[in-house]
């Protein structure tokens, strides 16, 4: 009988956090919001993570430190089974298996380049490529992303948000990452659009094997593309497992609620609705303990008082919640 075959593991964070501190006045002692902390997950080649969670919950601090545009406070981060040396330079070829998508592909085009250009300018940079070889890569991609030859002569601003969604990720794609970090690529675009660039993204996924960390305030829009999910609440990770568990059985309150706040049409999960009340707490000062202590409709004693870990196991799914660990929910 053949071994099993490991997956190969291309993005690794290990208890990731970034801290800021602000200064606040003259007189004031600084402040710090914690605004990501033992942030430990996994990434396999080929696939999907969702990273979910309201906003501020630390999701594109997440993704700063992935894509290495800032270092993390503490903790480590593997990609594609390399340490990451923030203490020293980063090498080019480590940065180039990374790229990033943002939600808001027009701030992160140059209106005065043409797609042409735009798609060239990676290999431009970082290849030893001929002007033509450039060009035939940049058209291969434009076809890849279902852009049209034409398309090649023109500037951002002559296409809609799903088409500059599509820009951006082909000059993404040129340097053959091996991961894409797409910071809610398509919250900015309409329902329609949102479910072309979603299919476009689950073919080049498939096509070039690439790993996603698919960061979105919207349960609903990964439901479908997601292989795992990580949940978040105030810069900590509660939930981590594979999405087709998390989303039949939901165990930490926080995930029952965002779900519950997602439409469905199956009656019986409607009727289990957590509803989701109070506000989210500012991460300058968080609840101590577990810190959906607030807004839980489970909380105990021991809930404001402990921090819960993600250590809990239910099924393949991990989470961080004293109320599952004591089989109370
Ligand atoms: N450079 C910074 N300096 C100070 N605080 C910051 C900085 N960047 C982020 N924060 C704070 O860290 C927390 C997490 O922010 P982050 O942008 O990662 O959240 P997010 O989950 O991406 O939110 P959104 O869904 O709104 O994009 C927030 O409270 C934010 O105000
Ligand atoms: S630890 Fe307590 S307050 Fe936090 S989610 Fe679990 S039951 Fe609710
Ligand atoms: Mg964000």
């Amino acid at each position: 009988m053949n071994a099993p075959v490991s997956p190969e593991i291309v993005l690794e964070g290990r208890n990731l956090a970034r801290h800021y501190v602000l200064k606040r006045g003259t007189f004031a002692e600084p402040a710090t919001v914690r605004a990501l902390a033992d942030a430990t997950f996994s990434l396999e080649a080929g696939k999907t993570l969702a990273v979910v969670g309201e906003s501020g919950c630390g999701k594109s601090t997440l993704a700063r430190l992935v894509t290495m545009i800032e270092a993390p406070t503490a903790g480590e981060l593997r990609i594609d089974g390399k340490l990451v040396p923030f203490t020293t330079h980063v090498d080019k070829e480590l940065r180039r298996k990374v790229q990033i998508i943002f939600q808001d592909p027009y701030g992160s085009l140059n209106p005065r380049q043409k797609v042409g250009t735009i798609l060239e300018e990676p290999l431009r940079l970082n290849t030893s490529d001929s002007a033509a070889q450039r060009q035939e890569k940049a058209r291969a991609m434009m076809t890849k992303v279902g852009l049209r030859p034409e398309h090649y002569d023109r500037y951002p601003h002559m296409f809609s948000g799903g088409q500059r969604q599509r820009i951006a990720i082909a000059r993404a794609l040129m340097l053959n990452p091996k991961i894409l970090v797409l910071d809610e690529p398509v919250s900015a675009l309409d329902v329609s659009i949102q479910a072309q660039v979603l299919n476009l993204l689950s073919d080049l996924q498939k096509e070039f094997g690439l790993a996603y960390l698919f960061i979105s305030h919207d349960l609903s829009v990964v439901r479908h593309i997601a292989d795992d999910v990580m949940v978040m609440y105030l810069g900590r990770p509660v939930e981590f497992g594979p999405a087709a568990d998390l989303f039949a059985n939901p165990r930490h309150p926080y995930t029952r609620a965002l779900l519950s706040a997602t439409p469905t049409t199956d009656p019986d999960k409607r009727s289990e609705r957590i509803r989701l009340t109070g506000e989210l707490p500012s991460p300058l000062r968080p609840p101590s303990g577990c810190a959906f202590h607030p807004r839980c409709p489970f909380v105990f004693n021991r809930c404001d008082v402990e921090m819960p870990q993600l250590k809990t196991r239910a099924g393949n799914v991990t989470l961080a919640c004293h109320g599952v660990e004591e089989e109370r929910i």
